[in-house]
């Protein structure tokens, strides 16, 4: 059965170009951006990993650290990395995954037939510090994952963990929140103390 939101999600043992990972011992208390590539030396992989290195100060300020999978051994991991670096004036820091045998990517069911019987589809977990899953996205092998969107889910899901609000579409950090539903306007005046607007019952926006 595939993971849901919410589910815990499950810990493994491995050996990555960081060395042997527990997961849930090296996720610690940090948010953890869990994503699969199909192999080592292909092209869209290799901007994906690129992009994701510089972004490391953007996950770092997000208490997020990120963990790649890809189905090939250290060895060739390693090596790749070298080519990632080249081609997208990257520093790749952080582990990659050494799944030969699927072990990890079956566990997450990151294969899906459809799309190769053997090679992961490009998959996302976003795990919280309790390690629970808090989204998942999956996109195809032909299509590279949009970074500024994994960004903005994490600040979104950040901030409706802090501050028990919802976000609206296309929301941007500093942009208006959505008191949820859940909320009665009596609790609502002392979590949101600059007031709402009220555009429905259900429908109250505010700034923080
Ligand atoms: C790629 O990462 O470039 C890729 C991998 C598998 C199929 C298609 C593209």
């Amino acid at each position: 059965m595939s993971l849901r939101l919410g589910d815990i999600a499950p810990n493994f043992t491995i050996d990555s170009t960081a060395g042997e990972i527990n997961f849930h011992d090296w996720a610690g208390d940090s948010w953890v951006f869990f994503f699969s590539h199909p192999a080592d030396f292909t092209p869209v992989c290799t901007t994906e990993m690129g992009r994701t290195a510089k972004l490391a100060q953007e996950f770092a300020a997000r208490n997020v650290k990120p963990l790649g999978l890809s189905t090939d051994t250290v060895e060739e991991h390693v090596k790749w990395i070298k080519d990632i670096n080249d081609t997208q004036g990257s520093d790749v820091q952080f582990p990659i995954l050494a799944d030969a045998n699927h072990k990890v990517a079956e566990l997450y069911d990151m294969i899906h037939p459809g799309e190769s019987e053997t090679a992961t589809v490009r998959s996302v977990f976003i795990i919280d510090p309790n390690k629970k899953i808090r989204l998942t996205l999956t996109y195809p092998m032909a299509v590279g994952r949009n970074f500024d969107e994994i960004l903005r889910v994490i600040d979104a899901l950040q901030t409706a963990d802090k501050n028990r609000c919802a976000l609206p579409a296309d929301w941007q950090k500093g942009d208006d929140v959505i008191i949820p539903p859940s909320i009665s306007n009596e609790e609502a005046k002392g979590l949101f103390p600059n007031g709402w607007n009220e555009i429905r019952p259900y429908l109250r926006t505010t700034k923080l």
